[in-house]
């Protein structure tokens, strides 16, 4: 399976701002279709707040990169005020949706329970989920990462059901390492990827279609070396997805 980039464009652009980097996106990424080694370009997914994501889709249509969504409702129909839908996200042409950030789960208490509910939500209508796992600083410095993060994988796992051919991408996403330009160590993140995609494939099967991408203040400078690990399938770019020519040199294939 190809390598996924995806950007996170979080709370950070206003619609118009949104459509503006959109824009952006696709005129540079034009050399990425250009390139002779296209087969081997990675996947590339943008993921603007709900609002832009009509307009964002629009602009991208014809091109090479995917949008996706950074959260949905783990209903797919009915009176949850505010809420947004599976369904729509599906209408709106997108592959995949984040679930789980850390950002939500610390902000809007989202819980291990509703991750799951979210992910069955997702599965069920066809699209992608990005599970988003991670430790705090603290668990981390208390030796306690590994077993926190496979008990995140397995509470946010229960129960699931994949089709054939459906895939499934886990973010590992140390919460020390979000937005502090602190990235993880590369033989560390090697480690904690082993962990996810073992507790993954243990409950789901072993002909899993399963990514573990990596994220926490990646750059175009450590970009390469974390892609060039092996258990490392993809990354989450967060503030770097807001400039285009970062984020291409993040997603662009040497
Ligand atoms: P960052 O964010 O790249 O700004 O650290 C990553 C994320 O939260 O997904």
């Amino acid at each position: 399976m190809k390598k996924l980039i995806v950007a996170n464009w979080k709370m950070n652009l206003g619609f118009r701002e949104s459509f503006t980097l959109a824009a952006a996106y696709k005129k540079t990424f034009k050399r990425y279709s250009l390139d002779s080694a296209r087969d081997k370009n990675n996947e590339v997914v943008v993921c603007p707040s709900f609002f832009a994501l009509s307009e964002v889709a629009d602009v991208l249509e014809s091109s090479e990169i995917f949008w996706g969504a950074q959260d949905v409702s783990w209903e797919l129909k009915g009176a949850y005020t505010g809420e947004v839908s599976a369904v729509s996200l599906q209408e709106l042409g997108c592959r995949y949706v984040i679930i789980g950030h850390s950002e939500r789960r610390q902000y809007q208490g989202e819980s291990c329970r509703q991750v799951n509910l979210k992910a069955r939500a997702l599965l069920d209508i066809g699209l992608t989920p990005i599970i988003c796992v991670g430790e705090s600083w603290e668990k981390r410095q208390a030796g306690t990462s590994e077993a926190f993060v496979s008990g995140q994988v397995k509470r946010a796992l229960a129960g699931l059901k994949l089709k054939p051919m459906q895939d499934l991408v886990i973010a590992y996403e140390p919460i020390w390492a979000i937005g502090t330009g602190k990235a993880i160590k590369p033989r560390d993140a090697e480690l904690m990827h082993a962990v996810v995609r073992k507790t993954v494939l243990k409950i789901l099967g072993s002909e899993t279609r399963l990514r573990v991408i990596y994220g926490g203040s990646v750059d175009e400078r450590n970009a390469p070396e974390l892609l060039g690990l092996p258990d490392i399938d993809g990354l989450l770019v967060g503030g770097a997805s807001l400039k285009p020519d970062l984020f291409y040199k993040i997603a662009k294939v040497e």
